[in-house]
């Protein structure tokens, strides 16, 4: 049988999932990471909050173990995320001076980046950093390392990493591109805004992460927008991940047989038309089991949602071969 990760390969994609270290010890869990995975992004290991449990500390395990995994089968690691607004620990939200922020921030990026140097795939540098809703003329969300280290934390995040690790890809993560909406339109326009300002400043950034938690809801429709999006991000020179696919399946027809495949149909028609973009060069899914979905929380706690590509014994579902096929 066909790998995802060989099939993709034809076709010059890297593909695979977000994944739990903690999850390695399970031997079936890894069978299928080794056989159908070329990256992997940790879901949670490589956030501050798992990284940072104090001031002036850090805690590598997870994260080691995960880069060792993934060099002993020749997987390649992405990493997640350097920059975000969630994920903060509290001694971090405590920080009360613009320098301190400034000075963690640089120092956290220099330490982890730097720890795996020229082993990593990609680093997701900054995550999530434009929020139309906020209402800033930059588009920028007022985010914690906004309002203390100010609208250069982004340009700030960028030259640490890349001072530190010259060959990891980096790349610009955000979600709310996807779907054929109004706020889409805006919040695409934001996007586009803040890569061309970080281009002109020659500011290191190599690629966009499209985060493309999408849904099965039959009003959502995806398409045109999403492709001139891509096709302005190509034409800056730039890179495109499809960087946290699921399909939420909150509304839709639960009879049996039914789900599985409204879901399978989403992941076909949204990787056929994602994928004829010639600067997508990975795609990544959200997790690789149904029983351990962020989107089973999210729904509220709703363990009948079945987002991804293989059920909760780790078999293959419908959506699996329909995203095999669309690769
Ligand atoms: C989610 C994880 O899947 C959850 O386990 C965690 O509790 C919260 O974060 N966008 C991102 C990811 O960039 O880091 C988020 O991951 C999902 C949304």
């Amino acid at each position: 049988q066909w790998s995802l990760r060989s099939v993709a390969a034809e076709h010059r994609l890297l593909t695979g999932f977000a994944v739990d270290p903690k999850l390695l010890q399970d031997p079936h869990y890894v069978a299928v990471v080794r056989e159908q995975a070329s990256l992997i992004v940790p879901e949670n290991a490589m956030k501050w909050g798992a990284l940072r449990p104090a001031l002036g500390q850090y805690s590598f395990e997870q994260a080691d173990a995960l880069l060792t995994f993934a060099e002993q089968n020749r997987i390649r690691l992405r990493g997640h995320t350097l920059c975000w607004h969630r994920a903060l620990p509290s001694w971090v939200e405590a920080i009360d001076s613009a320098q301190e922020a400034r000075r963690q921030l640089t120092e956290h990026i220099q330490t982890v980046t730097g720890r795996y140097a020229g082993r990593m795939h990609s680093w997701d540098v900054v995550n999530e950093a434009v929020e139309v809703k906020d209402n800033r003329p930059d588009g920028l969300r007022n985010s914690f390392w906004l309002r203390m280290v100010g609208p250069d934390y982004i340009e700030v995040a960028f030259q640490a990493a890349r001072a530190a690790d010259p060959a990891a890809l980096l790349s610009y993560n955000d979600y709310g591109i996807e779907s054929e909406t109004y706020d889409a339109e805006q919040k695409r326009s934001a996007v586009l805004l803040l890569l061309r300002r970080l281009k002109a400043r020659r500011v290191p950034l190599d690629a966009v992460g499209i985060q493309c938690h999408i849904s099965a809801r039959p009003m959502y429709s995806y398409g045109p927008g999403l492709q001139r999006f891509m096709e302005r991000v190509r034409e800056m020179g730039l890179q495109i991940f499809l960087s946290e696919m699921d399909v939420n399946d909150r509304e839709v027809d639960r009879t049996p047989g039914r789900q599985d495949v409204e879901v399978a149909q989403t992941y076909s028609r949204f990787l056929a038309m994602a994928l004829e973009e010639r600067a997508v060069t990975a795609v990544l899914f959200w997790g690789v089991d149904d029983g351990q979905s962020w989107l089973r929380y999210e729904n509220g706690r709703d363990d009948q949602t079945r987002p991804l590509l293989f059920d909760q014994n780790l078999r293959p579902k419908e959506a699996f071969y329909a995203a095999r096929a669309a690769m």
